[in-house]
């Protein structure tokens, strides 16, 4: 046997939950001695990280499977893994289709693959999709160091929202938030690493209600807390759900600078008949009126949203009541998805699906008013002194690139920048994706 560490290869779809799942998985593995690779040729154990929230994300895991089958014939001790969500809603399923998979892994039970992949060994193909009793995160192993300056944190999972369309209620669960303390320490210590802004994640971030002291904490105390950390600089939080934004939160919004003026609040629909449709609980003047509170404790806020076209019974006017809300919001970003049937939601039984031509077009008009938000949004920033904390070297010699306040690219060409530099930069140019800038006072 050679003494050579093992190989793993993931690959991590759908929202960033699933990014900070993957880490910690690699982590879990890395405890065995599994070191990450970026080629499955050369792995030894594949694990795809999944998605359910369209057909489209859930059947390409199938066509990716069908693909590492060259790879399994070759090395027939290659382990292949299928962990998230379509790992939690379909389960046996994925084994009865895909005989090549050796083990699949539930959302809640990435503490326990290192086990699962022992029992690979001995030549069983486990499937683990119960939620357990347990705490997955109490249960992985430390963070290594990392080079990066910026982290996701995952401080609250499930959803208890049931929106007629999605299915994250029934593959992340009901919701939890973890311990005030619990997420402090992890803070503290991706802050001992380097990491100087942290992206609090959850499915309904800002319903956050962990234990703390005195009692349950919402997200705008959390962000309180955590702003008093030394060191970090930057603090984030996706995703929102519009009737969960607390007052507390929008003072925390005003009063402290280390939280970042860029908010993703989903609306999904800019017609009341269909947010009731979609299980949404709220109106469009209810959204809207939040948003004027957003701006009034920060003016200078960027709102990205998703939108979901075609849904179910959605009619011409009922999409235009959907553009004419954009247009009175003015996104500085935004995802669009049309409808995509999943089983088990209440929405997908519906008789009155719309034609996909329909749909189609909805969604490209939709795209069209998005990114024509996007460049005036880009270009907006051109002469204005934003922070920017930067994270790579950029394409050309000697140009780096960062992130801005408002979660916008930044390049920039000085001496002296590194990961983990933040700087005060005067923007001089924008494009579509990315801005230029320059050092203030450098
Ligand atoms: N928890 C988050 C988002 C979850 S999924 C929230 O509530 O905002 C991310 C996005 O995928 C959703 O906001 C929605 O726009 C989209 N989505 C979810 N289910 C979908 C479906 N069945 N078809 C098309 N888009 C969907
Ligand atoms: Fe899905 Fe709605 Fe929950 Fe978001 S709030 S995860 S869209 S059910
Ligand atoms: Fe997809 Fe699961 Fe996230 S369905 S969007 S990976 S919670």
């Amino acid at each position: 046997m050679s003494d050579a560490p093992k190989k793993l290869h993931i690959k991590t779809y759908g929202c960033q939950m699933n990014v900070y799942d993957s880490e910690r998985m690699a982590e879990a593995m890395g405890a065995k001695g599994y070191v990450l690779t970026d080629n499955p040729a050369e792995a030894d154990m594949v694990l795809l990280n999944t998605c359910h929230i369209r057909e489209k994300a859930a059947e390409k895991v199938y066509s990716d499977l069908g693909r590492l089958k060259p790879f399994k014939d070759e090395k027939p001790d290659l382990k292949i893994g299928v962990a998230g969500c379509v790992a939690q809603a379909e389960g046996a399923e994925i084994m009865r289709r895909m005989p090549l998979v050796d083990l699949v892994v539930g959302s809640q039970n990435y503490h326990r693959l290192p086990e699962m992949v022992e029992a690979t060994d001995r030549g069983e193909r486990p499937v683990d999709t119960e939620f357990p009793t347990e705490d997955k995160f109490d249960l992985l192993p430390q963070r290594p160091l990392s080079a990066r300056p910026t982290a996701f944190l995952t401080v609250q999972e499930g959803c208890d929202k049931f929106c007629a369309f999605c299915v994250v209620p029934y593959t992340r669960g009901a919701e939890i938030s973890r311990p005030v303390s619990k997420v402090l320490t992890e803070a503290q210590k991706l802050v001992d690493r380097g990491v100087r802004e942290i992206t609090l994640l959850g499915q309904n971030v800002n319903g956050y209600h962990g234990a703390g002291e005195g009692g349950d904490w919402g997200l705008g105390r959390l962000v309180r807390a955590l702003a008093k950390i030394d060191g970090l600089e930057r603090i984030r939080y996706t995703t929102s759900h519009p009737n969960d934004m607390a007052e507390d939160l929008l003072e925390a919004h005003a009063e402290e600078p280390k939280l970042m003026p860029y908010l993703h609040l989903p609306v999904q629909s800019g017609s009341d008949r269909i947010l009731k449709a979609m299980n949404r609980k709220h109106t469009v003047e209810a959204y809207l009126r939040l948003v004027e509170r957003i701006r009034a404790a920060r003016p200078d806020m960027v709102l990205s949203s998703d939108f979901i076209v075609g849904f179910p019974g959605e009619t011409d006017q009922d999409f235009e009541d959907t553009m004419a809300l954009i247009r009175a919001v003015n996104y500085g970003a935004a995802f669009s998805f049309k409808y995509s049937a999943r089983p088990g939601t209440p929405a997908a039984d519906r008789s009155d699906q719309v034609a996909a031509e329909v749909a189609d077009a909805r969604l490209q008009a939709l795209q069209a008013l998005i990114t024509e938000q996007q460049r005036a949004t880009q270009a907006g920033m051109v002469g204005r002194e934003v922070g920017v904390l930067f994270e790579k070297p950029g394409r050309l010699p000697g140009q780096w690139v960062g992130k801005s306040d408002y979660l916008q690219a930044v390049h920039v060409a000085a001496e002296g920048l590194a990961p983990g530099v933040l700087a005060r930069v005067r923007i001089t140019a924008s494009g579509p994706n990315s801005l230029a800038g320059e050092l203030i006072g450098a």
